[in-house]
């Protein structure tokens, strides 16, 4: 279809924001009545619904044994923060960045910890240089959510390496293979693929970087909700559920519930969900000259933050498109990210059903003619 008639059916969910991303299908507000809501998250109800939450997240993602999981404060931020804050410094680091998230911890490493780091950026749609001296800690995103561009594998990590790695993978937990060898520190956040809320963070650690909390005494503070040591040994009580704050049990009870309906459909199940969202929009592209993915090279494309751009089109056009698309409740929040060039963006995590995007499609070419139409 290449004309602006107005099609016929709509997405049952126009819902395609990456972040708060869509509940998943059956959400209700009322299945979170088991929060144990007015109680102490030191009582033992609330003690068991943050162990449960760690232990389940640990067996989703099928973490090796010996790995840490930890539910901290500040989302998805607060845990990449801390981890930098509490493990960099020990060794030379290098910082990958290619969108906004991935600049923003450049920005934290060497404006704020003051880090002489060896900074490897791209613009929005490639990746940097992945040559790495193995002896170097290694900063980076799994997903750029602004870009659309991942890592294709982690074939450029050395098994055998002395620095390590901390991999911001907010939007690839879940919805993408993980190669836990590979990854030292891990953090996300339940508001993305599994459509939880925002909030608190993830943080998973393997056995190496505990071994550097436990060895390595930054020179700068840490304020105590960075804090994951006391007397040089791990606080292993934040990796069984005592977290360092106070949390929300509303958050907690929606994440269990997330994960009720996530375990149902195993993490094959999940990864599988992400890839048929992006593939149908990657098939679309392929047979429209006029919108491309921001990805230039295919086996870095996102199967969850996919990044569109207009080829050839007017300044605006895209801003315009988004919003006739909202407008007519098609699609909610598909504008490309404030930094990003301008473009579409459209969520294709777990939660989003792929019978949505496919009826989404038709209102993009819709709206793309009408706004071209218009001028
Ligand atoms: C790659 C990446 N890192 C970090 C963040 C920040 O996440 P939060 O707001 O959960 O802290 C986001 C949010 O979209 C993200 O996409």
């Amino acid at each position: 279809m290449t004309d602006s008639t107005t099609p016929a059916k709509r997405p049952g969910n126009p819902r395609f924001s990456s972040g708060p991303c869509a509940k998943h299908p059956g959400w209700t507000l009322s299945s979170l009545s088991d929060a144990p809501l007015g109680r102490s998250h030191r009582a033992a109800v609330g003690k068991a619904k943050l162990r449960d939450a760690i232990d389940r997240t640990h067996a989703l993602l099928d973490l090796p044994e010996g790995y840490r999981v930890g539910i901290v404060p500040a989302s998805d931020t607060g845990a990449y923060e801390m981890a930098m804050w509490s493990m960099l410094g020990a060794r030379p680091v290098t910082m990958l960045a290619w969108e906004s998230f991935g600049s923003g911890w450049v920005t934290d490493v060497v404006k704020q910890l003051k880090l002489d780091a060896d900074v490897r950026t791209a613009d929005y749609g490639l990746l940097p240089d992945l040559t790495i001296d193995p002896a170097r800690d290694i900063c980076f995103t799994w997903n750029g959510t602004t870009s659309g561009v991942r890592v294709p594998n982690a074939d450029w990590i050395a098994d055998d390496r002395t620095g390590l790695t901390l991999c911001d993978a907010t939007s690839a937990a879940f919805a993408m293979d993980l190669p836990w060898d590979k990854l030292d520190v891990t953090t996300f956040s339940w508001q993305k693929v599994l459509g939880g809320e925002g909030a608190h963070g993830v943080l998973v650690l393997s056995p190496r970087a505990v071994e550097r909390l436990e060895s390595y005494t930054p020179a700068w503070p840490l304020p105590k909700i960075f804090r994951l040591t006391k007397g040089g040994k791990l606080i292993e009580d934040i990796f069984t559920g005592a977290t360092i704050n106070t949390p929300s049990m509303l958050c907690v009870e929606d994440y269990l519930v997330a994960l009720d309906w996530a375990e149902g459909l195993g993490l094959s199940g999940l990864v599988e969900r992400a890839t048929a969202n992006a593939s149908a929009i990657w098939t679309f592209c392929e047979t429209r000259d006029w919108i491309d993915n921001l990805a230039a090279d295919p086996a870095t494309r996102s199967t969850t933050s996919v990044c569109l751009k207009f080829v050839g089109a007017p300044d605006g056009l895209a801003k315009r498109v988004a919003k006739r698309l909202e407008s007519a409740g098609v699609a909610l929040d598909v504008g490309a990210y404030r930094d990003a060039p301008e473009g579409l963006r459209i969520w294709c995590g777990s939660t989003v059903e792929t019978s949505d995007i496919e009826a989404l499609l038709p209102w993009i070419d819709w709206a793309y003619h009408a706004e071209l139409a218009a001028g």
